[in-house]
């Protein structure tokens, strides 16, 4: 059967946004006009409020995707004779570490893998056992695998016992996973608008200690993704340094409407883990085995292991479940083949039952009776 809607987005962004989120960009703005300026400061203001950071932390937009937010932050953190610690589980901390690389700063990295959690006992190690490191990079939620990694033990002993400095790329979890900069100590998060707030893409955002930006003059290595230079000009004139996005900002002023009216953090994360769990019970029900053991499952995105069947083929079973109306998303993993569905966006109960059913029927066009994984990929994971 084919669907004729537009298909729902089971991706970790950009993600399916509410009817009223794209309306928002019917209008055009003046990127110098007060009104302009105005919904920028609101939707900064909106941020720091979430994050309960107004009195410390301010929130420097940038336009861009969210590495392009996350390379900012980087480069506009981490000075010149500075020292970096990037914490490793997948595609999004290599990312940081390559960003550091390129930006020439000296780097180490603690590199679990695919999917194990870094444990804050070998990074208390490591900062033991290296004095120079003055920086800690962690991913919160490390959307390649799913993992929700343990900020919060991390920060324990990145700040409040080793006293280095922490940036939490939030990217995938901010907006949906509780984050409380008064007990959780860091200098920035990072995350994008067409994640858990569920605008549009178009840029991203830090909130960063201010006291901490205020001493950051000078160490970017470019004007554009210069952090302190885009805080500084915002401060003295309202407006962004160059064009900013402005239809994804008034976009993201009406998701962000939504997200409180859904109850803010918490509502969010009580209708993504409500999808999470009705998808993983029902994947299981299809004998599909999840890459990691209930504890570590973010309420994001799901990984799964591909059927072990040799028909299976993942482009076919893609295609026929973007026929049913549904996009789901390949696996990242190395070592074994998988696939990821997402629970983030305007995704409900009938979406998740929807894509299950689909799953159903894509298993029985290509005459595969279930989703039993190869014996061997499950050996292969050490969990
Ligand atoms: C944790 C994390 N960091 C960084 C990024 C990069 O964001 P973008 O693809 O918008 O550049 C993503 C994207 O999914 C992500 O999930």
């Amino acid at each position: 059967m084919h669907s004729t809607r537009e298909p729902y987005l089971l991706t970790p962004g950009p993600l399916t946004t509410s009817l009223a989120v794209k309306q928002a960009m019917l209008r055009d703005w003046g990127s110098w006009d007060h009104d302009f300026n105005d919904l920028t400061a609101s939707i900064c203001w909106r941020l720091l409020r979430v994050a309960h950071a107004e009195d410390r932390f301010v929130c420097v937009p940038l336009q861009g995707s969210g590495t392009y937010a996350v390379e900012a932050t980087l480069a506009t953190l981490v000075p010149h004779d500075g020292k970096a610690l990037v914490l490793m589980n997948g595609a999004y901390g290599q990312r940081m570490a390559k960003i550091m690389r390129y930006l020439n700063r000296p780097l180490v990295t603690l590199d679990m893998g695919d999917y194990l959690p870094p444990p804050p006992a070998r990074v208390d190690e490591m900062l033991a056992d290296d004095p120079a490191i003055t920086h800690v990079a962690v991913v919160h939620c490390e959307t390649s695998s799913g993992i929700l990694n343990p900020v919060e033990e991390i920060a324990e002993v990145v700040v409040a016992r080793r006293g280095r400095r922490l940036i939490i790329d939030a990217m995938s979890a901010f907006g949906a996973l509780p984050f409380d900069a008064r007990q959780l100590p860091c200098d920035a998060i990072v995350a994008s608008a067409n994640k858990c707030f569920e605008g549009v893409p178009g840029f991203g955002f830090a909130l960063i200690n201010q006291q901490i930006l205020e001493e950051c003059a000078g160490n970017a290595h470019s004007l554009s993704l210069d952090l302190y230079d885009q805080w500084r000009y915002m401060e003295r004139t309202r407006q962004w340094r160059f064009t900013p996005p402005t239809h994804t900002v008034a976009a993201f002023a009406q998701a962000l409407d939504e997200h409180e009216i859904e109850g803010g953090v918490t509502g969010r994360l009580a209708r993504y883990s409500a999808n999470r769990d009705l998808l993983v019970s029902g994947m299981r029900a299809m004998w599909f085995h999840t890459l990691l053991s209930d504890r570590w499952l973010s309420p994001i995105i799901v990984t799964f292991h591909s059927p072990g069947d040799p028909r299976f083929d993942f482009p076919t079973f893609y295609g026929l479940i973007k026929e049913q109306g549904f996009i789901i998303y390949p696996g990242k993993l190395t070592e074994v083949e998988s696939f990821r569905i997402g629970c983030i966006g305007q995704l409900f109960a009938e979406q998740m039952r929807g894509v299950l059913a689909a799953v159903r029927t894509a298993l029985d066009e290509m005459e595969i009776p279930d989703g039993t994984p190869r014996p061997d990929d499950l050996r292969k994971i050490d969990f």
